[in-house]
């Protein structure tokens, strides 16, 4: 599987899928669960400062194209979060994504999971749901960089930055986040939605408004990374209603160095990581192609 290598600013992985945050990595159980089903790392849940019940139900369903979720950031607190840090770090990389309302938060959160363990952080600045948190601190670009470079001061882990699509400026957002020393990217986090139940009259998700991820929202995804290719030069990591090689491949193509997975976890099954290395080498073999690297951003040629 040598082929499937990457290599994310300072980091490598020998599987180029990553767990993105929110699925399978509320504990170290199911973190260590998923290196072991073909996962090249974890992202683990968004945690914040202090524990976080989430919002109430109903807060997740699936629809035609996708899922909806608003989970609310539901968490147990950073000082909490040690103990699965601790047995999900001795099995494989784990990148410890946090959330905050000012650059301080974030600074010591990312601290913390430094602490832990973590070979990265990555900074939540997109849940498009979480009122002070995520996508309302993520749309500034000065924000953004006084946030990353807040990061930088307090860590010497690499900071990811996920970004969300619920803006006309990811460019300038991208931009932001490479100036202030940021060493990836990750796009996208869902999109602002909201489904309402005629029967009922009223939304469906307890929180109303909610975040739409899965098949429908790849094209949106594969767009991102491709201007953020044309905008930035660190490392992108691709996510966003990836199901199968195919699918990878399109973010692979469009500047992805690497690529995360979400809900085709949960309808496809842990196995989906397995079936999509295979897929690949299946692929690489075909088209002649050594590495992953080797077809990142051929379709901007
Ligand atoms: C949630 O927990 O509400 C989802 C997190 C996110 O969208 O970033």
């Amino acid at each position: 599987m040598s082929g499937l290598k990457v290599t994310v600013g300072k980091i490598s992985f020998d599987r180029p899928g990553i767990v993105a945050s929110g699925i399978m990595d509320e504990t170290g159980d199911t973190m260590v669960r998923m290196l072991r089903s073909g996962a090249g790392a974890v992202v683990s849940k968004s945690v914040g400062s202090n524990p976080n019940p989430g919002h109430r139900n109903p807060n997740f369903t699936e629809v035609p194209c996708g899922c909806i979720n608003a989970m609310g950031l539901p968490n147990p607190g950073i000082d909490a979060f040690a103990e699965e840090m601790e047995v999900a770090v001795k099995e494989g990389p784990i990148i410890g994504s946090v959330y905050g309302s000012s650059p301080g938060e974030f600074a010591e959160l990312a601290g913390k999971m430094e602490d832990y363990g973590a070979c990265a952080v990555e900074l939540n600045l997109s849940c498009p749901h979480a009122k002070g948190y995520g996508m309302e601190v993520g749309t500034d670009p000065k924000m953004v960089g006084t946030i990353v470079k807040a990061v930088k001061d307090a860590v010497k882990v690499p900071v990811w930055v996920k970004l969300t699509p619920n803006t006309h400026i990811l460019q300038d957002i991208g931009r932001s986040v490479e100036e202030a020393g940021g060493d990836a990217i990750v796009a996208i986090n869902t999109l602002k939605a909201m489904v309402i139940v005629p029967e009922f009259g009223k939304p469906l998700l307890s929180n109303k408004v909610c975040g739409l991820s899965g098949k429908c929202i790849k094209p949106i995804g594969v767009r991102a990374v491709w201007d953020l290719h044309n905008a930035v030069s660190i490392p992108i990591v691709g996510v966003g209603g990836i199901y199968d090689h195919r699918d990878a491949l399109e973010y692979i193509m469009a500047g992805a160095s690497a690529f995360q997975l979400g809900s085709a976890v949960l309808t496809e099954g842990v196995d989906v990581f397995e079936k999509i290395n295979r897929g690949l080498e299946a692929f690489m073999e075909e088209y002649g192609y050594g590495s992953i690297e080797e077809m990142r951003g051929v379709a901007h040629e």
